[in-house]
């Protein structure tokens, strides 16, 4: 095992510095003259033309992915998108017919909640495609489209480089179908193009530059007993992502929330020495949203809360407001969340192992649950 682990001292180590690859190796193959041209969905273009709602079905750290996509995926396709847990999904009777195009995503893809929603799609009528890290898994056979995340083999039991690569490929999809659908100009899909080719090495800067730092003051936090994330916007589904990577790994109390929804509920949590991270959208992109977040830091700031901040290069406002920033290269806001989840993953793992827990097999979870 530790030859397979290639000197890391845990599968999860060597796959958090595997995430460059994880996207690099998805977009690959994939994109023509700045163009997203995916070769597994030719001569699919009827079904993309034909569709008027997306649904996107998944578990766990997959379903984050979905509710990152969902943004991109909405803008670009002018498709509305909703994102559902696969074990929710089928037990409502949701409103899905011809028109309809489930999206499924799995790492494994032998979740057995996602693949009973799937099926269910099927029998319903809906168009099925499946973003999937295995070739030949059960969901993508079981699907009309397969679009394959190229992360490599995932052992771990929680998900790090997959999602990333999940995110990457929802991106693909979105843009595929826009070129398809007319919904997006070639020029700004070009753009995208060259932001997405961009990030891998963005986050391998994240990895080299900041990944000693977090991981010394996740030792210091080796005694927190909850940590709380807030995210707005595409920022949101981190911080939920975020929590879950804290619970998995180091069996800590953790919540992700929306920041706009704090002062409707979750201020009441913030006592003096709360850590919170804050996921800071770009002050040059996202003007108005970073001013909100700014000010919701303030608030929670003000009742005694210990900010770490993610927050991009050269974003001086934040500086005097958190107690701890911790530096993302600039992208576009849709690009953010691929590099903004990085330090959230080295945190929990940081923090893991200096408790001394097992960061590739948590107690109680499975890789893979093949059970309902
Ligand atoms: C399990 C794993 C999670 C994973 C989820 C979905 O619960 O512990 O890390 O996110 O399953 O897995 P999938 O293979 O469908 O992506």
């Amino acid at each position: 095992a530790a030859a397979e682990k290639g000197g890391w001292s845990s599968f999860m180590a060597k796959e958090v510095s595997e995430e460059p690859d994880a996207v690099a190796n998805t977009l690959r193959g994939r994109i023509r003259d700045g163009q997203v041209v995916i070769p597994e969905l030719d001569g699919l273009d009827e079904l993309f033309a034909g569709i008027s709602r997306i649904i996107v079905i998944a578990c766990g750290t997959a379903a984050y992915a979905g509710q990152v996509g969902k943004y991109a995926i909405e803008q670009w396709t002018r498709i509305p998108v909703d994102v559902e847990l696969a074990h929710e999904f089928r037990y409502r009777d949701p409103v899905i017919g011809p028109d309809t195009l489930v999206v499924s995503i799995s790492q494994s893809g032998e979740t057995m909640d996602t693949l009973m929603a799937v099926k269910y799609a099927r029998e319903r009528g809906a168009k099925t495609l499946s973003i999937c890290n295995t070739q030949g898994a059960t969901i993508p056979r079981e699907s009309d489209a397969i679009v394959y995340t190229h992360a490599g083999p995932e052992v771990a039991v929680a998900s790090t480089k997959a999602f990333v690569a999940q995110i990457t490929a929802l991106y693909l999809m979105g843009l595929h179908i826009g070129r398809i659908r007319g919904s997006v100009a070639a020029a700004d899909a070009a753009e995208h193009v060259r932001e997405l080719e961009a990030i891998p090495g963005k986050i391998a800067q994240i990895l080299e530059r900041e990944q000693p730092r977090i991981e010394q003051f996740a030792s210091w936090m080796a005694d927190t007993r909850s940590v709380l994330f807030l995210g707005r916007h595409v920022g949101y589904p981190i911080a939920l992502e975020g929590a879950l990577k804290l619970k998995e790994l180091a069996y800590i109390h953790a919540e992700g929330f929306a920041a706009g929804e704090l002062k409707h509920g979750p201020i009441a949590l913030i006592e003096p020495g709360q850590p919170v991270f804050v996921i800071v959208p770009s002050p040059r992109k996202s003007a108005e949203m970073h001013k909100k977040v700014i000010s919701s830091i303030e608030e929670i700031r003000a009742r005694g809360a210990r900010v770490i901040a993610i927050a991009e290069e050269g974003d001086a406002a934040v500086l005097p407001k958190a107690d701890e920033v911790l530096r993302i290269p600039l992208a576009d806001p849709f690009f953010e969340p691929l590099l903004a989840v990085v330090p959230l993953h080295i945190f929990a793992m940081g923090l893991a192992t200096a408790k001394g827990l097992d960061v590739d097999q948590p107690r109680n979870l499975a890789k893979s649950v093949t059970v309902e």
